[in-house]
């Protein structure tokens, strides 16, 4: 693989090109600042975005695959539906992907496109590195003709360096949206609908507000792999930064919070504990019982969605959800 970092703007055409936008330094940086931050905060948290290093992201396809995560295989089954549609409705020669991760659902997405006669580009951008050279291992050989230029970025940061040129159609699938905070959510749709022209297009997944028990199952599974997800990051600030958390001592939870209409995760001491992290020089205090917050993942309602899309300058044009009303996908048009 051509692993671009000093050049994000270089033209070399090969089939699976990786330009580095967030650098390993970067990231440091950013995650020293995050724990920091978080970790001397009350109540404590950690953003949802550090869970994803290798086993985060390997976890994370697992967890994909567990009966009780509805999400994957409903949004799955809502692409198998409407891509067509969408690829007839967009006309995008180039899919840009964010937090694409192992890119699974996309193929239904390209092969569609494909099909319509228009693709040219897949831009698929992830924080993990490991995710996304794994995708484009496979891709490369699934989609001989398709140009690949995988980027490693942060969506929150990094948007405004993605490849321009073309017809592209923006994709951010898997419900990650609601994974921001209604500040940064509504910051990030901004940036969003800034790096398109208008008439290109957004694709959006989003989970839809439904009764609290089933999402809670989905994210406190029988076999304990969203709680092993939940602890992994932990296991990422022990490596990075030198701390020493003890990660058996931490109890996974998820919550239904009904005002905000989100779930969030949760990692509770399980005893008293004090926490060195080397790197930033700082111990940490956590009381028996105490938690500290580590995703939310915040479900949306159609109107909602909408008005949220309208407020940044985008008009739905379609809208896609399963019979139960779990999941939706929302083809928005930039004004
Ligand atoms: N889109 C895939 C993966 C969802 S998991 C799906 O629908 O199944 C969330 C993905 O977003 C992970 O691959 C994670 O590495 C990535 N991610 C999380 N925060 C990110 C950020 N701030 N910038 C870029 N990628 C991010
Ligand atoms: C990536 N994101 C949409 C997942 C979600 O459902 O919020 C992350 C996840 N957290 C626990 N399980 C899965």
């Amino acid at each position: 693989m051509n692993r671009t970092a000093a050049d994000p703007t270089s033209t070399v055409s090969e089939p699976a090109r990786l330009d580095v936008h967030r650098t390993e330094a970067d990231a440091d940086e950013a995650l020293r600042a995050d724990a920091r931050h978080g970790l001397t905060a009350t109540p404590k948290e950690l953003p949802p975005k550090w869970f994803y290093d290798a086993r985060g992201s390997e976890l994370f396809e697992l967890i994909t695959e567990l009966p009780e995560y509805y999400p994957t295989r409903t949004e799955r089954a809502l692409l198998e539906e409407s891509a067509d549609a969408i690829a007839k409705a967009s006309g995008a020669d180039t899919i840009v992907e964010l937090g694409s991760g192992s890119s699974a659902k996309t193929r239904l997405l390209l092969d569609a496109f494909a099909r319509a006669g228009t693709l040219r580009r897949y831009v698929p951008q992830d924080v993990s590195e490991a995710a996304l050279e794994g995708a484009l291992e496979a891709l490369g050989r699934e989609y001989p003709d398709v140009e690949l230029q995988g980027v490693v970025g942060d969506f929150t940061r990094d948007l405004d360096r993605l490849p321009r040129g073309g017809r592209r159609m923006i994709a951010f699938l898997g419900g990650t949206i609601g994974n921001l905070l209604p500040a940064d959510r509504r910051q990030f749709l901004q940036l969003v609908r800034d790096v398109l022209e208008p008439g290109e297009q957004l694709l959006l997944g989003t989970g839809l507000v439904i009764d609290p028990a089933t999402v809670v199952a989905a994210y406190d599974d029988a076999q304990g792999v969203t709680a092993e997800f939940n602890r992994n990051v932990l296991h990422v600030l022990n490596r990075e930064l030198g701390a020493d958390f003890d990660p058996a001592a931490f109890a996974h939870v998820a919550l239904w919070d009904a005002e905000n209409e989100w779930i969030e995760m949760r990692l509770r001491a399980e005893r008293a504990m004090t926490v060195r992290v080397d790197a930033l020089d700082l111990t940490v205090e956590f009381a028996e019982g105490e938690e500290m917050r580590t995703e939310i993942s915040a479900k949306f309602r159609p109107a909602g969605i909408r008005e949220m899309l309208g407020e940044v300058g985008f008009a739905v044009s379609e809208f896609w959800s399963d019979p139960e009303e779990r999941f939706g996908l929302s083809l928005a048009t930039a004004l």
